[in-house]
């Protein structure tokens, strides 16, 4: 396939690169080098990131199963997909290869990034399915997007910085920054009940079962690569208590997917 572009032709100066070599990396990023094809299978067709988005881009095989999950369970008159926190396109072109979704809008605040998206979805020839828009999600839920609310789709992927991410066995999910569970949770659901948020695998359910009620179920997947992240077996249902209900239990269905 023709590369749609090369080290070279990345626009280094703005802090936007296509590595060749992990010596080209600096030292604190050098670590996912071994991982570019798992994020990007076409990463040598001259993928662009920023130093920032190593850290959190959804590998190909993760977003293309959240994909497929999300274009089989959304009900059919939904057509539209938001990708709220886009970064370097890795769920956003997902979406665009399922051919499910009549529009889909691309947003990031951060300029620089939103153009590794937009080229990265060239290279995977989806750009022009996508609708890109730099901006604050929650301004452009709000301001620009209203009149699609009925028929769309969130997906949301924040960043996941906070005390204990990486470490907590049970991550705060209040804690998470700089939006907690609350802070993505209550303009989402403002705008549309159909909205999908993807936090860490470790995050606290009983934070999240806090949400459900009898009309308004939730279900949790717990994603894996190479079967590497094994927190919660196959097909599991936990029960979640919520505190202060003594006899009533909230139900969180639980499900493991394998990304390959
Ligand atoms: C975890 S990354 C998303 C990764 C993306 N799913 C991918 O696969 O490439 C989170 C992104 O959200 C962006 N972001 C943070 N706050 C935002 C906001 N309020 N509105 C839009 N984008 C935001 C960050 O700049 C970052 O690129």
């Amino acid at each position: 396939m023709a590369r749609i572009s090369s080290a070279t032709d990345a626009p280094d100066q703005d802090g936007i690169h296509h590595y060749d070599e992990s010596s080209e990396m600096p030292a604190e990023i050098q670590k996912y080098w071994h991982q570019r094809y798992d994020i990007f299978s076409k990463y040598d067709e001259g993928i662009w990131m920023t130093d920032d988005t190593w850290f959190g881009v959804t590998p190909e095989p993760v977003a293309s199963v959240i994909a497929s999950h999300i274009a089989e369970g959304s009900p059919a008159d939904k057509t539209v997909l938001i990708d709220a926190f886009a970064g370097a396109g890795g769920n956003t072109i997902a979406f665009a290869l399922s051919g499910r979704w009549q529009r889909i809008f691309a947003i990031e605040k951060d300029p620089k990034v939103l153009a590794c998206a937009k080229h990265n979805a060239a290279v995977y020839g989806v750009s022009n399915k996508i609708w890109w828009i730099q901006g604050d999600c929650f301004d452009v839920l709000k301001k620009r997007l209203k009149a699609v609310a009925k028929e769309a789709v969130i997906f949301a992927s924040p960043p996941w910085g906070g005390p204990g991410y990486r470490d907590d066995e049970v991550f705060d999910l209040s804690l998470m920054q700089p939006y907690s569970l609350s802070d993505l949770y209550v303009p989402f659901a403002a705008f549309t009940p159909t909205f999908v948020l993807f936090l860490p695998r470790s995050s606290d359910l009983n934070q999240i079962a806090k949400y459900t009620s009898k009309d308004h179920p939730l279900e949790v997947t717990h994603y894996c690569m190479h079967g590497a992240s094994k927190r919660w077996s196959k097909e599991d249902e936990i029960q979640l208590a919520e505190p202060g209900a003594r006899s009533e239990h909230r139900r969180v269905s639980l499900r493991t997917r394998q990304g390959w």
